[in-house]
């Protein structure tokens, strides 16, 4: 296999902003897609079509470069690129000058064979974050890993690859940072100076172009925003998604399903939504019921409605092969399943027996896996979960010659369940009128956020996976996907009910509170702990009930700057060492003002790192000076969890699920502090699109500690809060001093001294 190295410029053309560059071997272009965001192209074999799964921006028409004897420069308002000619190596820098990430002087970009891969300097104390879904530390320096979506059943905490592929990270060193989004989806590699003794890092793929998005905004929350305006932000969640979700493989019955959600509604525990998992099908074929098991869906899901659930149901891509089946007979008659190159249809083995699987690159395929969902939404489903999209197959290696289209199997692998999400995303859409759809998929891709949320698939039952998919779900948080959870409680294996309680305790905090367990697994509702757990599982989740508020407008910054819920404390405390102490690397911010320190069950005190200011423990209102270690009681009744001072944590009373009206009453709860703060309270009906025409309920919340004032601006939008009422809660301020005002219908300006 020959080695093939860029080679020297030859020629430089400006087209239309796009800097096209040759050399005897390749093309080299750059656009420029905002002052902090420049890509660069470099290719044997470009495509003019230049598409992409992920991207939905388009480059500027202009771009400032300018050649020298040596070099070639273009030059953004934040950024410059020095690409040096002889070798060619591609070097960023700020705009003052100072180094962001530069080349291998000596190997740069190259090729072997198909395989592409980019050398890069690795500075002294260069870290890296990112990736989401990756096993390991936070700081992924001395790591290595592959993307190739996979169906990492029964995976350990130190499995890589997983289900889905993010290949985008952020580097910080010199107290700078910049972003660096891979786009190809063959398969990729990351190493961040593990294998090369700590001289360099590398990424690459098996094919495809060197294709990647420089960003230099400084600030990880600039990188995420500049990330997510690149490849897309998540709508607003439906409101019901965001209560608790109870799950199990499986609910073999409607008569289960019913009985499960009742008693609920018996034993006063809040919850939103229930499953039913693959055995509501009639064999395992997708969009069927069992006649026998589930003999009317609509009676049931009708049902369930009085009491205020909504049925999520799982749909995997494969397709039994069995004349008469509608899903199979239209596939093969409009050839719409993956095939070899000489025709025959491509065939596998999963849950229902031989299966064909849909190419879901094909828009045709999606429209007509879309209107499938009618089997669904007509008895009233609102949620869709999509499994085994890496796509799953028993054996795993889909042979390399499997053709989606045009694509072998090899190119589109780490695209196949986006496009399946994407697919039940636009079909689910258009059938729910008008409601917005919940999307949950165990595969994705960069760009994911804009179809679905995503769960961390098959973990375990014990302390170390709790632990780990807290790193999961704030690393995912850091690749524009905000709705993610893993299974609460693990999926394979039994627990204890201590893990049980201290798990569920932090599913609170989980921005997808749900609730899964395998077959054969003992059963894992509130009640089946003993009356003293239940008591402690039913008061956590009744205060993610009470958090509701708080947790709708965070999901509307994600939505509109792309800052995840759960955030990894590498977002605002970038240069804190003690940040990335494996010790305390699980720790996040839910939220603007809550930082949470998961804890292993069966621990009754707990060291945690509280970065600078200072922080209120939330169930005592005790206060820390932060930038210390402190040790903490924390029993399966109290997780550590606390407030940043000067923040402001809006709340409800408790409800039995998101359908129910309330009482018309919201808590804004105010922890003193020197330093003032804002937030953005944001409020729609939860369930619909009318918010894109304005029927939002939005207003700024001031604390300004100098003044001891509140103040609400005016509200923006047309739609009418369901908080008639707003009591004023004062923490830490020596005085529990209350104020209440109008809310709802006071839509000017407010202001509350105290
Ligand atoms: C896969 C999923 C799991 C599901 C099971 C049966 O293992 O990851 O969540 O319960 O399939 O559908």
């Amino acid at each position: 296999m020959q080695l093939e190295i860029l080679g020297n410029t030859q020629t430089i053309t400006d087209q239309n902003g796009k800097l096209l560059i040759k050399t005897p071997q390749m093309e080299v272009r750059i656009m420029v897609y905002g002052p902090t965001i420049i890509r660069i192209c470099v290719s044997k074999n470009f495509d003019e079509v230049d598409s992409s799964f992920a991207v939905i921006q388009k480059s500027l028409a202009e771009l400032q470069y300018k050649e020298t004897a040596d070099t070639i420069e273009v030059t953004t308002l934040a950024l410059k690129l020095i690409i040096n000619k002889t070798p060619f190596r591609f070097n960023f820098y700020t705009a003052d000058g100072q180094a962001l990430s530069e080349d291998d002087e000596r190997f740069g970009v190259n090729w072997q064979g198909e395989r592409v891969i980019n050398y890069r300097k690795l500075v002294t104390d260069e870290k890296f974050i990112g990736l989401g879904e990756k096993y390991g530390n936070l700081n992924r320096r001395g790591s290595s890993y592959v993307n190739w979506n996979t169906d990492a059943s029964e995976h350990t905490i130190t499995t890589d690859p997983l289900y889905k592929t993010f290949p985008f990270f952020i580097g910080l060193h010199s107290g700078l940072t910049y972003g660096l989004f891979f786009d190809n989806t063959h398969k990729s590699y990351f190493d961040f100076g593990a294998t090369t003794g700590g001289q360099m890092s590398w990424f690459g793929a098996d094919g495809g172009d060197m294709n990647y998005y420089f960003f230099g905004a400084q600030g990880v929350r600039n990188i995420l925003a500049d990330y997510t305006w690149l490849t897309g932000r998540m709508e607003m969640p439906p409101l019901w998604s965001l209560g608790y979700q109870q799950c199990r493989w499986s609910y073999m019955s409607a008569k289960e399903v019913l009985a499960i959600a009742a008693k609920f509604r018996e034993r006063n525990i809040p919850a939103d939504v229930i499953y039913c998992d693959i055995d509501y099908m009639d064999g395992f074929k997708i969009f069927t019921w069992n006649k026998k098991t589930f003999p009317d869906p609509k009676g049931m899901i009708d049902e369930l409605k009085t009491i205020s659930f909504r049925l999520v149901t799982i749909v995997d891509p494969g397709i039994k092969i069995e004349k008469g089946y509608k899903q199979y007979d239209e596939g093969v008659a409009n050839n719409y399943f993956a095939a070899y190159p000489n025709g025959e249809l491509y065939t596998a083995e999963v849950w229902p027996g031989q299966c064909h699987f849909p190419d879901f690159l094909n828009a045709e395929v999606r429209e007509w896996w879309g209107k499938a969902f009618t089997a669904l939404t007509e008895p009233g489903v609102d949620g869709f979960w999509n499994d085994m999209n890496e796509p799953a197959a028993w054996g795993q290696n889909i042979p390399w010659l499997v053709k989606f289209g045009e694509h072998f199997m090899p190119e589109i692998r780490n695209v196949y369940g986006m496009q399946m999400a994407r697919a039940t995303y636009n079909g689910a859409k258009k059938l729910l009128n008008n409601k917005r759809p919940f999307v949950l998929t165990r595969a994705a891709y960069s760009g994911t956020q804009r179809y679905s949320a995503v769960w961390t698939g098959d973990n375990s039952a014990t302390d170390e996976h709790m632990l780990f998919g807290q790193r999961l779900v704030n690393s995912l948080g850091l690749t524009g996907m905000s709705f993610t959870g893993v299974d609460i409680g693990g999926f394979m294996g039994n627990l204890t009910p201590e893990l049980m309680v201290r798990w569920n305790s932090l599913g609170v905090y989980t921005p997808l509170f749900r609730n899964h367990s395998a077959k054969g697994m003992e059963y894992r509702e509130p009640w089946r702990w003993g009356t003293k757990n239940e008591a402690i599982i039913k008061k956590d989740i009744e205060l993610r009930y009470q958090l509701l508020p708080y947790i709708y407008s965070g999901f509307y910054q994600s939505h509109q700057s792309g800052l995840p819920l759960s955030r990894t404390l590498a977002i605002d405390y970038t240069f804190d060492e003690n940040v990335f102490d494996e010790k305390y690397q699980n720790q996040f911010l839910f939220g603007d003002s809550l930082l949470v320190a998961p804890v292993i069950s069966p621990a009754k005190t707990a060291d945690v790192y509280l970065p600078a200011g200072d922080w209120y423990r939330l169930s005592s209102d005790k206060k820390f000076r932060g930038g210390q270690v402190i040790n903490v009681p924390s029993p399966l009744t109290n997780l550590p969890v606390f407030v940043k001072a000067g923040g402001i944590i809006h709340m409800q009373n408790v409800v039995q699920s998101t359908n129910e009206q309330g009482d018309g009453l919201l808590m804004l709860h105010t922890w003193n502090g020197s330093e003032a703060n804002e937030f953005v309270y944001y409020e729609d009906d939860g369930l619909t699109y009318d918010y894109e025409n304005g029927a939002f309920y939005k207003r700024t919340i001031r604390f300004d500690p100098r003044k001891r004032e509140i103040t609400l601006s005016a509200v923006e939008g047309s739609y009418l809060s369901k908080y008639s009422t707003i009591q004023l809660h004062l923490h830490g301020f020596g005085r529990g001093v209350k104020a209440v005002r109008e809310f709802a219908n006071n839509r000017k300006q407010i202001s509350i001294a105290f």
